[in-house]
């Protein structure tokens, strides 16, 4: 059993490390490699990320895998951690759709909508055309 003091310990040194993840200026971009992720297609699209990285000469973005993310049937998903900006989740990505968020989203700074998910009244979607119909 912990002591109060032991506990605001834990607490303290959780805050900091929360606040230095709010001050990080590096881009991260995260995508999801659990097994669901990887049957649906993951790795061609973890490659196309660091590929276009490498390729558009990003400096400051960080690519690192992860893996439950709790949303198997929208994976591949990517995330992607902006310094200063809300999370943004790509899902039901494939290598091209990744290759367009880097240069859109990570070099350009715009997200791009459509393959972003979306929670309309308690549900999630992910079909941007059919929402906008
Ligand atoms: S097992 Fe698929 S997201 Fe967790």
């Amino acid at each position: 059993m912990k002591t109060l003091k032991e506990l605001e310990e834990i607490r303290q040194k959780t805050l900091d490390r929360v606040n230095q993840r709010k001050d990080r200026t590096t881009t991260r971009i995260v995508v999801g490699m659990a097994t669901c992720g990887i049957a649906a297609g993951a790795r061609p699209v973890l490659l196309a990320v660091m590929e276009e990285v490498e390729k558009l000469g990003l400096t400051d973005v960080t690519v690192a895998q992860t893996g439950c993310i709790g949303l198997c049937k929208m994976e591949p998903i990517v995330e992607v951690f902006k310094p200063g900006e809300e999370k943004v989740t790509y899902v039901k990505m494939d290598a091209d759709k990744a290759r367009r968020i880097v240069a859109e989203h990570i070099r350009d700074g715009k997200v791009v909508d459509e393959y972003t998910m979306h929670v309309v009244q308690g549900k999630i979607l992910n079909d941007y055309k059919a929402e906008k119909e």
